[in-house]
């Protein structure tokens, strides 16, 4: 028997990774071949025509089995959330080169405020929602404050990206596939205080699993250029291609979405931003990047990992980031 269709909202696809992303919906990447989707599409008037364009290009690919029976592209917000059973929540104003992620936060958390209210009163009741738009962890947390009906659970940010690209990290130093490195974690802020931490990561071997630190026998290069290359590879790309990342934004969306829906594999943790329970001494009331399992629908924060104190310090100090842009969101909002 067919599946019933889940409808997947884009807000701001008609930007960059919108237009990355919404084919890789359309073609099973986010939520399997077997998954219809119908797509809701939001943009402001500004970028109407784009939309409109992005939708004519996605009706016209053949490959598009997914998308029976819709695509819906609009300005209005309330249409976009009408029953969306997932958010990916896209739009909003990018960091350009030579800007910090600070400076686009006014411009941000005011719409994510807003677009909280929508979500609130148009979307299905459990809907799962996902901030990729920066700063993502604090617009995560102005959508869930402003959202008091959405449980928290459903709220979450992107830092999948980050996980995704400390993993190449390694697989590259080791010359080994990206897909046997496990079990990285990304703490914290998806910034450049963020903490990629290796310290419980494996590489499966044939002569079984082995740590990546012993693998990699170089603590100089694990605690420095590794974690300084993965927290600055976003604004590496921005100087490179003088726009942020797309491609692998939007593929690694489509990894969180996928592994909280249908679930994490044994044994394997991912990195997501959600809402701190205090677990790990990081301050509750925060939306904070832990390591996660995923299980029928539902993420749950890994437990019991050792935090050395070279750790413990860049947990820390992340939070603290965490909290000062917290506070800079609500004196925005005033
Ligand atoms: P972009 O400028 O190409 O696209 C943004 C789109 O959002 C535009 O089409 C714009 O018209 C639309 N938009 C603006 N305000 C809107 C609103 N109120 N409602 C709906 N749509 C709106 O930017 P992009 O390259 O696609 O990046 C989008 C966001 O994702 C940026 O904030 C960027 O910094 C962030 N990003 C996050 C990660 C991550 O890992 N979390 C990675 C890359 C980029
Ligand atoms: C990224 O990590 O690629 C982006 O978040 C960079 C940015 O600031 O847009």
């Amino acid at each position: 028997m067919a599946k019933d269709p889940v409808h997947v909202l884009v807000t701001g696809a008609a930007g960059q990774i919108g237009y990355a992303l919404v084919p890789m919906i359309a073609r099973g990447v986010m939520l399997g071949a077997d998954q219809p989707v119908i797509l809701h599409m939001l943009d402001i008037p500004l970028a109407a025509e784009a939309l409109n364009g992005v939708k004519m290009e996605l009706i016209s690919n053949n490959q598009n089995i997914l998308l029976r029976p819709g695509v819906v592209a609009t300005t209005d917000v309330v249409e976009a959330c009408l029953g969306v059973n997932i958010a990916v929540m896209v739009g909003g104003f990018p960091r350009k080169e030579g800007m910090e992620r600070k400076d686009v936060m006014s411009k941000n958390v005011s719409i994510y405020k807003s677009q909280a209210s929508a979500l609130e009163s148009h979307a299905a009741a459990n809907c799962k929602v996902l901030v990729v738009a920066n700063p993502a962890n604090t617009n995560a947390l102005i959508l869930k404050e402003f959202a008091p009906s959405i449980p928290e659970k459903n709220i979450s940010c992107l830092t999948r990206l980050d996980h995704n690209r400390a993993l190449g990290q390694v697989s590259e130093r080791l010359s080994v596939q990206v897909s046997d490195v496990k079990n990285v974690i990304i703490w914290g802020n998806h910034s450049s205080t963020q903490y990629p931490d290796v310290t419980h990561a494996t590489v499966k071997t044939s002569v079984g699993k082995k740590a990546v630190k012993e693998l990699v026998a170089d603590d100089a290069w694990l605690n420095g250029e590794f974690i300084s290359t993965v927290q600055q590879r976003g604004a590496a790309i921005i100087k490179a291609r003088k726009f942020s990342s797309a491609l692998s934004a939007a593929s690694s969306a489509c990894d969180h979405i996928r592994d909280w829906v249908v679930g994490t594999p044994e044994g394997t943790w991912v990195s997501m931003g959600v809402y701190s329970d205090g677990s790990y001494d990081v301050p509750a009331g925060l939306i904070y990047s832990f390591p996660v399992t995923c299980k029928n629908g539902e993420w749950s924060i890994v437990q019991g990992l050792s935090i050395d104190e070279f750790s413990r310090s860049k947990l820390d100090k992340t939070a603290e980031e965490l909290s000062e842009e917290k506070a800079l969101a609500y004196s925005c909002l005033v």
